[in-house]
């Protein structure tokens, strides 16, 4: 790839954060100088990549004076705080939060899916919500099968996608439960070990929460169809890590085939289809941990819609739902348009 570039990471100390420093490595991302950045209360505290030691730095205005790629993850204020700097300093800033997804000057993109959403040259680009990325990464495959019209999606999220703190709690409440301990929730409202509860996000005036509303509103921008028919449920479910999704999709004709598919499925990158009826062994979050495919399997025919397919799929949120999509985003550019 491309001559070293200084490189930024605000949120470096998070969760995704953390999932960064990991593919810059296995990616042979061109890093050059690396700037590590997050809050007042992580700076001094040091950190190491490939052999080096660096020192994270409190994120502020000034921080990115000299930066080619800045990768914002450290939530929506920051972002919305910060990226006017980062790209005042001339960085291409690929953003992970929520702060500028449904702006109709920021391309909101899945790179397998809608790369060519970023103009040349453009420097803003945003990462989609997780749930809805992993969705996408297997409709996008299907829709040359046919017009997709609706979706209707239930999720069964990790802790992971609600950041470091989330997945402790998990960890520290599962401990006392099986110890017999009582457990005052912290990060989440309701008691999380041995549970699950609907998406801790804000539930709007329709019954929606938050989660829910991006899945849907994302999930139209990204494939260009402001008309899809999204109908989305979110639910934590006590799994540290990858989100997992049931999804039926509803064509305007009759669906393909399972054989059609699957075929179509497999060719899709970043797709691994998990399949096998005899074993019983379809996409589960343990499996898809770690990697950056998005598994996808339980395909078969709507029994109850001669229109609809359904399927189960798996995927690491805090790599195709959030840092590698982010890596691979900038490395798509860098490649395109050179920085
Ligand atoms: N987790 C996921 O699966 C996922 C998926 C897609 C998108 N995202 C988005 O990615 C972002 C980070 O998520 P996460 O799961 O990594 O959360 P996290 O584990 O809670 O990490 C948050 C990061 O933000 C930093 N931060 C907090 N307040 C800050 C401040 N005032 N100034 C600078 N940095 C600050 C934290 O630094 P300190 O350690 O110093 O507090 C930490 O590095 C969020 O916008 C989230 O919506 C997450």
């Amino acid at each position: 790839m491309n001559s070293p570039l200084t490189v930024a990471i605000v949120g470096a100390t998070g969760a995704v954060g953390q999932e960064f420093l990991s593919l810059f490595e296995s990616r042979r991302f061109p890093v050059g100088d690396l700037r590590l950045l997050a809050s007042a209360r992580s700076a001094g505290r040091k950190a190491s990549f490939m052999g080096t030691e660096y020192t994270i730095g409190e994120a502020t205005p000034d921080a990115f004076e000299g930066v080619d790629v800045a990768f914002f993850s450290a939530g929506a204020t920051r972002s919305r705080d910060l990226v006017p700097a980062a790209l005042a300093a001339g960085a291409l800033v690929v953003d992970n939060s929520s702060a500028f997804r449904m702006r109709d000057d920021v391309p909101l993109v899945v790179p397998e899916i809608n790369l060519d959403a970023v103009p040349k040259g453009g420097k803003l680009v945003a990462v989609p919500n997780c749930s809805a990325i992993l969705l996408l990464m297997a409709i996008q495959p299907l829709r040359s099968l046919g017009t997709v019209e609706r979706l209707i999606v239930s999720t069964y999220q990790s802790a992971s996608g609600g950041g470091a703190a989330v997945m402790e709690e998990l960890r520290e409440s599962t401990r006392a439960f099986l110890e017999g301990r009582e457990y005052a929730p912290k990060a989440v409202q309701h008691p999380y070990a041995f549970n699950l509860f609907s998406h801790n996000t804000t539930v709007g005036p329709h019954g929606a929460n938050e989660e829910e509303t991006k899945v849907v509103e994302e999930s139209r921008k990204i494939l260009g169809m402001p008309e899809l028919k999204v109908n989305v449920t979110c639910v934590r479910v006590p799994v540290l890590r990858a989100h997992s999704e049931s999804v039926t999709v509803e064509f305007a004709g009759p669906a393909p085939s399972e054989e059609a598919a699957r075929a179509a499925l497999a060719a899709f990158p970043g797709v691994t289809v998990v399949d096998d009826r005899d074993a019983n062994r379809f996409p589960m979050p343990a499996e898809a941990s770690g990697q950056g495919d998005v598994l996808v399997g339980r395909i078969r025919q709507d029994a109850s819609n001669p229109n609809g397919l359904s399927l189960f799929l798996a995927g690491d949120q805090l790599l195709k739902g959030a840092a590698l999509n982010a890596v691979q985003i900038a490395e798509a550019l860098i490649e395109r348009d050179g920085i």
